[in-house]
């Protein structure tokens, strides 16, 4: 039973289709006896892997009921720390609290107008600026 239950709750973590929780929820669970901890936008229950943790309890517990993802990512963790996510994912966090997570976080809700800007807009800029020094230029060098 327990086998099945866990082979839904990874198949469920690869297409990121779990149960929604609020950050609300997920605020309560900061403790050592229920901990949760939200990463990238999935809610993973960490109670059992408190003790087991390379990075120790202490870290984790610290992050208990909040959005880890920066620690999480400011780590560097593993791949095999990544994988390791899919045993612990309970579910998604609830979109409308992914939007405020999004206003901190811009490139995840906005990526699309994010890269225009970085991509297209800046480079475009850079090259009109361009041009229009070396008209300068050549211009001031014929007329002297
Ligand atoms: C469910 C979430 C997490 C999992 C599955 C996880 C897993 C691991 C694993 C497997 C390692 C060993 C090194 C590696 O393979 O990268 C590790 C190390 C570590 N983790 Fe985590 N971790 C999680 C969350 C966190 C969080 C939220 C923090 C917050 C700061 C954290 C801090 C650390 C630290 C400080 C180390 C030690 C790094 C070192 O000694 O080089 N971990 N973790």
């Amino acid at each position: 039973m327990e086998g099945g239950r866990r082979g839904e709750a990874a198949a469920a973590a690869a297409a990121g289709t779990g149960p929604v929780f609020t950050l609300e929820e997920v605020a309560k669970r900061n403790s050592s006896r229920e901990a949760w901890l939200v990463i990238h936008g999935r809610v993973y229950d960490v109670t059992r892997f408190l003790e087991e943790h390379p990075g120790g309890e202490e870290v984790l517990l610290e992050q208990a009921g909040r959005d880890a993802t920066e620690s999480f990512e400011d780590v560097g963790h593993s791949t095999d720390a990544r994988e390791m996510l899919k045993q612990y994912y309970i579910g998604e966090v609830h979109p409308s609290d992914r939007e405020k997570e999004g206003s901190k976080n811009p490139s995840r809700t906005s990526s699309g107008q994010t890269s225009f800007w970085s991509t297209w807009l800046i480079p475009i800029v850079g090259a009109l600026v361009l041009g229009l020094m070396c008209r300068y230029y050549m211009m001031d060098g014929k007329s002297s």
